[in-house]
């Protein structure tokens, strides 16, 4: 069995050959039919500088990213530059868009493209760094959108992948990735080929993988869609690459058997960015408010044992109570309204106002309380 590095290497080694040539993926011949076939608009694709678009996307992250000006977004395996050059447009003029890519002759050529990119459009909110997905270039929570078309499949760690997306992204921040996913297990001679490594089919894993892995790393509200027609269209070219993968098929079946086109996206929950003691904190309010004493019990014992101090734990009793009765009064007073009537609750409807005592000139009635 190779070892990570042994495929990082073949990988790299793969798209430096690529970046050479410009001959790799399916669509290389013909990018802009495949780019407009997943949905890039001609608009796009004319303000692309020449060579940015390579043919080797399969999907369009920055479609479903809903990206806003002012964003930070970054790229995973960025390439020759492709969907960098569309998303910074969207987050023009005061956002930035980041490409990271392990391979320096990928980097070279979307680093060239940079001039052509501000000539076309007015822009230099573009910037490419060096480095591999697994150890992001990139500073902690500083990110509000990463995409990533067609890149963690190649991923020899795709675990730490995900662990490094939750790092960057600030709270609140969200990925969408367009990747290729399994359906079933590949034939071993594919597995073992190289050239269906490099063309993203021998490295990519199942949907429920790839959830599992977001998940794991604290990232919620992860959704994905499956998409046949991507994959088609380069099943159908005569592109070697994947030529040969379908070339080593069994007979009578084709790649789409085994391989889909998905787009994921996920979201880093703010509760991500709460310590232990905060959760416990809330908990111990929240058991209050419940009347859940066993809940209580549990957790006051487990805000001590992370290190909650005394004084912590007696604000969150307080704000617990404080809640439990600000809803019992408001309760009361609603149903004294209710019947014409304004006894002022003993605290305030929510305890933190004041509670007064009006009366409607017109009914004669009292009203309530701090509203
Ligand atoms: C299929 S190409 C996609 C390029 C680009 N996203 C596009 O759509 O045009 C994959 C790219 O990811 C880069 N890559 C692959 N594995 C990587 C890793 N572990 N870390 C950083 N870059 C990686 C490769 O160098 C290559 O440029």
């Amino acid at each position: 069995m190779e070892s990570g590095k042994d495929i990082t290497q073949k990988v790299r080694q793969g798209y430096a050959e690529i970046a050479a040539t410009g001959c790799g993926c399916c669509g290389s011949s013909q990018p802009d039919k495949l780019a407009s076939q997943v949905g890039y608009s001609a608009e796009e694709l004319a303000m692309l500088p020449d060579g940015a678009n390579m043919g080797l996307s399969c999907g369009n992250p920055t479609a479903l990213a809903d990206l806003k000006a002012g964003q930070v977004v970054l790229d995973l395996g960025s390439g020759a530059g492709f969907d960098v050059f569309i998303a910074a447009r969207k987050v023009a003029p005061s956002g930035r868009a980041i490409g990271v890519d392990m391979t320096p002759q990928m980097l070279d050529k979307a680093r060239a493209s940079i001039g052509q990119f501000t000539a076309k459009t007015g822009l230099s909110n573009v910037e490419f760094r060096l480095g591999e997905i697994e150890h992001l270039p990139v500073a902690d929570a500083s990110v509000d959108v990463i995409i990533s078309n067609c890149v963690i499949n190649l991923s020899a760690d795709k675990p730490q992948v995900w662990r490094e997306v939750s790092r960057v992204l600030k709270p609140g921040g969200k990925i969408c990735v367009s990747d290729l996913a399994l359906k079933k297990p590949l034939p071993e001679t594919i597995r073992e080929m190289a050239i269906a490594l490099v063309g993203c089919v021998a490295g990519a894993v199942s949907i429920d993988q790839t959830v599992e892995m977001a998940k794991a790393a604290g990232l919620a509200n992860i959704h994905w869609t499956e998409k046949e027609y991507a994959f088609d269209i380069m099943e159908d070219c005569n592109d070697h690459l994947y030529q040969s993968v379908k070339d080593a098929l069994p007979k009578g079946q084709k790649l789409s058997d085994y391989i889909v086109s998905i787009n994921l996206t996920a979201e880093k929950s703010v509760a991500e960015t709460l310590t232990p003691v905060q959760k416990e904190l809330i908990a111990i309010g929240a058991s209050v408010t419940a009347h859940c004493q066993s809940c209580l019990i549990w957790h006051l014992d487990k805000a001590r044992q992370d290190g909650a101090s005394e004084k912590e734990i007696d604000m969150a009793l307080s704000i617990g109570k404080a809640v439990q009765k600000g809803s019992v009064s408001a309760m009361e007073s609603f149903v004294n309204e209710q019947q014409g009537r304004c006894v002022p609750s003993h605290e305030s409807i929510c305890t933190f106002k004041e509670t007064k005592q009006e009366q409607d000139p017109k009914s004669g009635k009292s009203s309530c309380c701090g509203r």
